[in-house]
C-alpha cells in the first residue's frame, strides 16, 4: 500500500500515454493495415543467385556459371555455392516465417529441372523445388515463382545461340509445361521471364552480362570484353523471342491449366523512373523515349501486340515486326506485370545524331545522361550513394496506370545495395538503417499511388537473404538477411531492415516497439 501510494506514476495515466501514443505515432509512418485487404508483402531471390549446389542433384550449368567461371564477375567469384539455399531452405523458411513474410519470390533453374535445357526431366529437380514450395506451404507462405531469371541453360546457348534462335520458343514453353505440371497444384502466380529487357540490352548491346555479345566497335567504345555480337540487332531478336517465348508459356497456362490450377501468370521487367533533366521539350520527349525503349518495348506488346512507335520509327528494319498471329496471342497475355524498381536518373536529349556506324539500343534512343547523375545513379560505389528518390516509385506506378489502362501490378523487386563490403569488418553488420529507411519510403511511396487507384497488389523487397549479385558477385549486397559467405555453413544473421520489415508486418501491440514509428 504503502509503495503503491509512493509510486510517481499511475498505471491509468501510462495507457493513456500508451494509447495516445499508438494512436498518434503511425500517423506519421505507414503500416500494413494502410494496404487494401489481400495485398501481398514478401522477398525474393533467384535460383543462380542463392541456390548454390552447382554441380549437386543432377543440375548442369547455365550461361551464368559460365560467365562466373570464365572470372568475369568483380570478385572472381562464382555461384557455386551462393547463399547455399538448396541446403539451407528449411532455415530459410523459417527465417521468411519468423519475420513475417506472406509470400516468398524464388526462381527455378532450368538447368536443374531439364539439365539438357530440352529433353528429359531430373527427378531430383522436381524433388528440391516440391521440398521448398511444401515448406513455405507448411508456414503458409505463397510461392511466386520466376520459370527464368537470367540462367539459361549453357546447353541450348551451345546448341542454337539461346534466344537468339526461335528454337528457344518451343524449348522455354515445354520447360514451362513441366513446371506448371508438376508445380501448379501449389503455385498460384508465376512469372515466365524476369527482365527481359535487361537480358537483351546486358547480354546483347553492352556484352557485359552471359552470353556477352556486343559489337567490336561497341567492345572498344565501352571497354568490354565481348566474345562475339551484333549490337545494332541482337538486342531487338532476343528481346522478340523473349516475348513470343513469354507469350506461348502464358498461352500454354492459360489453355491448359488455369482453368483447373486458378493461378495467375505475367512477367517482370526492370523499371527505373525517367525524369527530364530540364523543361525543355527535347528533353521530355528524351525521357518518354527512354520509357518507351526500356518498359514499353515489353508492355506494348502484351498490352497492344505490337512495339511502341517510337522503336518502330528509330530502329526500322532491325526491330522484328510480328506476324498478326503474334500479335495476337501476345496481346493480353497477362494477367499482371512485375516490376523491378529501385532508382530515378534523369535524361538529356542527346546533342548530335547518332552515328549510323555506331547505332545501338542506346544510340538509338539517343539520350544522355547528366554526369553528375551518371555517377550517382548508375555507378554507385559505396553506401548510401545510390540516390534516394521514393517520389520515383510513385511517378512509374502512376505512369504505367494512365498509359496501360491500370493493369494489375507487383512490384518485385525494391531494395538497397551496399558495394564493396569489407568482409573483414562488416560481415556481420547488422546496421543497415539506412535500407530500412529506404524501404519505408519507398513502400509509403507506392502507397501514394496506390491511393491514387494504381492497382498494386504485391511488393517484394530485394533480397530476401544476401546473394551472389551477378556481375558484382559478392561485392554487392542487399539483403534483410545477411550471410557471411566466409564459412562454409553460410551462417544467415537478421540485420537491422529485417527487425524493421518484420515490425512493420506483424501487428504491433500497445507497449510495444512504438520507438519503431517515432
Ligand atoms: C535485378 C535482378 C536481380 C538482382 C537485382 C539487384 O535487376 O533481377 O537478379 O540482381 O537486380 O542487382
Amino acid at each position: 500500500m504503502e509503495r503503491q501510494c509512493n509510486r510517481w506514476w499511475s498505471p491509468v495515466l501510462l495507457w493513456a500515454l500508451l494509447i495516445v501514443l499508438a494512436a498518434v505515432a503511425p500517423v506519421s509512418s505507414i503500416s500494413r493495415d494502410d494496404f487494401p485487404t489481400g495485398f501481398v508483402f514478401g522477398a525474393g531471390s533467384s535460383a543462380y543467385q542463392v541456390e548454390g549446389a552447382a554441380a549437386e542433384g543432377g543440375r548442369t550449368p547455365s550461361i551464368w556459371d559460365t560467365y562466373a567461371h570464365e572470372g568475369r564477375t568483380a570478385d572472381k567469384r562464382t555461384g557455386d555455392v551462393a547463399a547455399d539455399q538448396y541446403h539451407k531452405y528449411k532455415e530459410d523458411v523459417k527465417l521468411m516465417h519468423d519475420m513475417g513474410l506472406d509470400a516468398y519470390r524464388f526462381s527455378i533453374s532450368w538447368s536443374r529441372l531439364i539439365p539438357n535445357g530440352r529433353g528429359p526431366v531430373n527427378p531430383e529437380g522436381v524433388q528440391y523445388y516440391n521440398n521448398l514450395i511444401n515448406e513455405l506451404k507448411k508456414y503458409g507462405i505463397e510461392p511466386h515463382v520466376t520459370l527464368f531469371h537470367f540462367d539459361l541453360p549453357q546447353a541450348l546457348e551451345d546448341e542454337y545461340s539461346g534466344v537468339l534462335s526461335p528454337n528457344i520458343v518451343e524449348d522455354f514453353t515445354a520447360y514451362a509445361d513441366v513446371c506448371f505440371k508438376e508445380f501448379g497444384g501449389s503455385v498460384k502466380y508465376w512469372v515466365t521471364i524476369n527482365e527481359p529487357n535487361v537480358y537483351s540490352i546486358q547480354g546483347y548491346d553492352l556484352g557485359n552480362f552471359p552470353p556477352n555479345h556486343c559489337s567490336s566497335s561497341l567492345a572498344s567504345f565501352y571497354g568490354l570484353n565481348c566474345t562475339k555480337g551484333n549490337s545494332s540487332v541482337e538486342p531487338y531478336v532476343a528481346g522478340y523471342n523473349l516475348l513470343l517465348s513469354h507469350a506461348s508459356a502464358a498461352s500454354l497456362y492459360r489453355k491448359k491449366y488455369q482453368p483447373k490450377q486458378k493461378g495467375y501468370i505475367g512477367i517482370t521487367l526492370f523499371a527505373p523512373w525517367v525524369e527530364p533533366f530540364t523543361a525543355l521539350p527535347e528533353d521530355i520527349a528524351a525521357a518518354n523515349r527512354v520509357l518507351d525503349f526500356l518498359i514499353g518495348w515489353f508492355v506494348d506488346p502484351i498490352v497492344c501486340g505490337r512495339f511502341p512507335f517510337v522503336m518502330r520509327k528509330l530502329v526500322g528494319s532491325r526491330l522484328p515486326s510480328f506476324k498478326p498471329e503474334e500479335s495476337a496471342i501476345l496481346r493480353g497475355s497477362f494477367d499482371f506485370i512485375g516490376f523491378n524498381h529501385y532508382m530515378e536518373f534523369s535524361v538529356q536529349a542527346a546533342t548530335s545524331n547518332p552515328d549510323d556506324n555506331l547505332r545501338d539500343w542506346y544510340t538509338d534512343v539517343n539520350f544522355k545522361i547528366p554526369q553528375t547523375n551518371v555517377t550517382k545513379a548508375l555507378v554507385s560505389k559505396d553506401p548510401p550513394t545510390i540516390p534516394l528518390a521514393p517520389w520515383a516509385m510513385q511517378r512509374l506506378l502512376d505512369y504505367i496506370r494512365d498509359k496501360y489502362g491500370n493493369p494489375p501490378v507487383f512490384i518485385h523487386e525494391n531494395g538497397y545495395p551496399e558495394y564493396n563490403i569489407d568482409p573483414t569488418t562488416t560481415e556481420y553488420n547488422y546496421h543497415d538503417e539506412h535500407r530500412a529507411t529506404y524501404m519505408r519510403d519507398y513502400i509509403e511511396s507506392m502507397l501514394l499511388s496506390i491511393r491514387n487507384g494504381s492497382n498494386v497488389r504485391g511488393y517484394f523487397a530485394w533480397s530476401f537473404v544476401d546473394s551472389f549479385e551477378l556481375v558484382d558477385g559478392y561485392r554487392n549486397r542487399y539483403g534483410l538477411i545477411g550471410v557471411n559467405f566466409s564459412v562454409q555453413n553460410r551462417t544467415r544473421y537478421r540485420r537491422y531492415s529485417g527487425d524493421w520489415y518484420s515490425k512493420f508486418l506483424k501487428p504491433m501491440h500497445i507497449g510495444e516497439d512504438i520507438e519503431m514509428w517515432m
